[in-house]
């Protein structure tokens, strides 16, 4: 039995098979109407969440199967103070897999120790969003044609960013990678991510807080919200919110294919005029969503 909890919980090889397996999901959706027949899903979300529950839903919906769940804390025993490993042994009694997002940093990872069935992360804290990185990789896959030979720009709230995390440890294990960090100083990439990148001979990175000067290079743009729910303090927040925002003038200077990904939600960091530029990626990454996770809950189910 597996979970997945970060995303080198996978190996290349496994992340290709089930870039394939989405392909062919994309490509021939009744063949897979009745794969997870009989079985059930639960997606425990102890934080808001719009995408990425429903898109483990439809996912669920679209293989035959079955969804229960909670979609915030206060609506399950949690709020009565059950602790998680409880919450799991219970929802083990229900489901036969279980999506979990929950803000604690580290707890998809104590509730795989207690779980008998598998346990995804489906974003815990600042940390990791493991199947949000298997998104991001369909997405440039299906975009680009390729997950090497790249440089991708990460913009925005790269501290608090999981989403950020969980990329640039998935594409640090592809050769060719350039990483170009563009945040403000209070936002930067944290010190033991940095180190983990310096150590790598297959990918260089560079520091900058300035999108117009990096964006001529960059393959990919990968566009981020500041995290406001990790802030200690309003007035920071408010002082940070609007450091980016990517308009169509910004946009003159890009490279003609450059794929504009965003995690979503968004909230001012791309104008709407940009939705309709073709380089605009952020709602096709949404669907993909769906498909990858459809091909991952295959895959932990043992379901071929
Ligand atoms: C991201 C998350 O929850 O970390 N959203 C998502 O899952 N698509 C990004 C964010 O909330 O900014």
């Amino acid at each position: 039995m597996r979970s997945l909890i970060g995303i080198l919980d996978l190996s290349t090889k496994e992340i290709d098979d089930l870039i394939r397996t989405a392909q062919d999901i994309i490509a021939h959706p009744e063949a897979y109407r009745e794969k997870c027949k009989g079985k059930k899903l639960a997606t425990l979300f102890f934080e808001p969440s719009t995408r990425t529950r429903l898109s483990f839903e439809a996912a669920m919906y679209e293989l035959g199967g079955n969804v229960l769940g909670f979609s915030e804390a206060s609506s399950s025993s949690v709020a009565k103070g059950e602790s998680v490993a409880d919450t799991i042994r219970t929802v083990n009694c229900y489901a036969d897999i279980i999506a979990m997002r929950h803000p604690k940093e580290g707890a998809p990872l104590v509730a795989s120790v207690k779980s008998q069935v598998p346990i995804i992360n489906a974003g815990d804290g600042g940390h990791n969003h493991p199947t949000q990185t298997l998104t991001d990789l369909l997405t440039i896959y299906r975009e680009k044609g390729r997950l090497q030979d790249l440089t991708v720009g990460f913009c925005g709230d790269l501290k608090f960013g999981r989403t950020v995390h969980s990329l640039i440890e998935a594409l640090s294990r592809y050769s060719g990678i350039r990483i170009v960090l563009i945040s403000p100083d209070e936002l930067r990439l944290p010190e033991y991510m940095q180190n983990k990148l310096s150590a790598l001979e297959n990918v260089t990175f560079t520091e900058t807080k300035d999108l117009e000067e990096a964006i001529p290079k960059l393959d990919i743009l990968y566009m981020t919200r500041v995290q406001k729910e990790r802030f200690f303090n309003e007035a920071d927040y408010i002082r940070l919110k609007d450091s980016y925002i990517l308009t169509p003038e910004k946009l003159a200077e890009a490279k003609e294919d450059m794929s504009i990904l965003h995690p979503l939600p968004r909230v001012n960091e791309i104008s709407v005029e940009v939705d309709d530029d073709p380089r605009a990626c952020y709602f096709r990454q949404a669907l993909n969503g769906k498909f990858i996770r459809m091909a991952l809950m295959l895959m932990l189910l043992e379901i071929q």
